[in-house]
């Protein structure tokens, strides 16, 4: 591959920013500095006046998912089109097995659609069952597949739930592989309760939907979680930690020593739960995901924990649907397709509320929307680095330019948006993957099957370093 020359930017890494030119050749960085040895025909990028950093990592995202009878509006080749547009290189998908569903099956499923993906990617499994079958495979996953980290689910009763019991035995599991279990925290016995209560009541619409999973029930299963891991011995990554509560219960854990990770979603630090009250439908359950959009002093919480630490990464949990999707949930809130976009916003909403809002350092921009997650998901440095020798994936933004998001002119395969009409100053304008141009200032070059699949390693003391 021809070699490219990054000209006239401001690098900014995790541990600062300086004025430099970067070159990359055959898919990696080659050189960061000034007066660097530039070859002849090497393509030229104009960075005057933008900011050079390492291509986003979304580390939660769900494309082509079949879920609540039907199948998320992006495939991998448009939701990862996306997220190029947005500056992300990197996505870390889910594999869903049915219940009782071989997972190594599974991934060979999840691994035939991402194939058509234009950035690299990698997996995680989901726990969907547990069972002696479910134990055994976990080995050939790890060992033989490069699927180093499962996601528990504590809710979702009479469907992915799974028992204290069965968590348990998953961690223990993970322990013994060198795994990381993941969560998504909230209590599903609880839930199902409020959920019938709410239904007999007559409460069908989506404001229901927050009202049935309300933030104690998040703290309590963070809380729960969090215990579990401390005693079996093993590290816990929260995945879409939306409520105070939970936050703080993630905080204390690492103040004693817990390796714990915990990830926010750009939405949760944003959108409050008055988006549930809109007298309009498509609105009210374009915004239905869970955990829901929280009250908002949950908000100003979340900021606070992304600040002092005890949140370390960003993902976007990008499950979207169309209006119409969503419609499947008229009469019922508990029909409502769970999940909502934001793939392609991640960057460009972070930057804005963050970096622009006086939250966060453009350093600390790069650990949240790369390089955290490149640790606690064995990518780095390849990946999240911009160091000679990591993966060309490369954002150039411009902090002086404006955009409004819109469901109009988003690449997100969708009708809607959550980020309708916000006005962002600070746009990505090139993303490059492995030093190929997929994002040249509106023109997106991103093609199906460029990326490539992200085996990991399990992990070892190296898990000492984690974020
Ligand atoms: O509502 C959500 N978050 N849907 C995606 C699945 C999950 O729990 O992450
Ligand atoms: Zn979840
Ligand atoms: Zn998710």
């Amino acid at each position: 591959m021809a070699a490219t020359w990054i000209a006239g930017g401001t690098v900014v890494t995790e541990e600062g920013r300086r004025r430099a030119d970067l070159l990359v050749r055959d898919g990696v960085v080659a050189a960061v500095g000034l007066s660097l040895d530039v070859p002849a025909g090497a393509a030229r990028i104009d960075a005057g006046g933008c900011l050079v950093m390492p291509g986003g990592i979304d580390p939660h995202t769900h494309m082509q998912l079949p879920t609540m009878g039907t199948v998320v509006a992006d495939d991998f080749a448009s939701g990862t089109a996306a997220a190029a547009a947005g500056g992300t290189t990197t996505i870390l998908d889910f594999v869903g097995p049915e219940r009782g569903q071989s997972p190594v099956e599974a991934l060979d499923t999840w691994r035939g659609w991402a194939s058509r993906s234009t950035i690299d990617y990698g997996f995680h499994m989901t726990v969907s069952w547990w069972g002696p079958g479910f134990s055994a495979e976990m080995a050939r996953l790890v060992q033989a597949h490069g699927v180093t980290s499962f996601k528990f689910f504590l809710a979702y009763k009479g469907g992915l739930m799974l028992s204290d019991e069965e968590i348990v035995k998953g961690f223990l599991r993970c322990r013994e592989l060198g795994a990381l279990p993941q969560v998504h925290a909230e209590n599903g016995e609880l839930i199902a309760h409020l959920q019938a209560k709410l239904l007999a009541e007559g409460r069908t619409g989506p404001v229901a939907h927050a009202l049935s999973r309300p933030p104690e029930l998040e703290g309590e299963a963070t809380l729960r979680a969090v215990t579990m891991a401390e005693t079996v011995g093993v590290p816990l990554y929260v995945v879409h930690v939306s409520a105070a509560q939970a936050a703080r219960a993630i905080g204390e854990a690492r103040s004693r020593g817990v390796k714990i990770v915990g990830e926010t979603l750009p939405g949760f630090l944003a959108i409050d739960d008055s988006v549930y009250a809109s007298p309009d439908f498509d609105q009210a359950a374009g915004h239905v995901m869970s955990p829901p959009y929280r009250p908002k002093g949950h908000l100003e919480a979340l900021w606070r924990a992304l600040e002092s630490g005890a949140l370390s990464t960003t993902g976007t949990d990008h499950c979207c649907f169309t209006r119409e999707q969503k419609r499947a949930g008229l009469e019922r809130f508990t029909l409502i397709p769970n999940g909502c976009g934001g793939v392609e916003d991640r960057l460009h909403v972070l930057w804005q509320l963050g970096v622009n809002g006086g939250r966060i350092t453009p350093e600390k921009f790069v650990s949240l929307t790369s390089g955290n997650a490149a640790r606690a998901f064995h990518l780095w440095p390849r990946k999240g680095s911009l160091a000679v020798g990591s993966d060309a994936d490369v954002l150039v933004l411009d902090p002086t330019r404006e955009k409004t998001l819109s469901a109009r002119t988003q690449h997100q395969r969708t009708d809607f948006s959550v980020w309708e009409g916000r006005t962002v100053k600070g746009v990505v304008v090139h993303t490059l993957s492995r030093g190929r141009h997929i994002w040249a200032d509106g023109d997106l070059r991103a093609e199906p099957g460029w990326g490539r699949f992200l085996p990991r390693r399990p992990f070892g003391p190296v898990y000492e370093r984690l974020v």
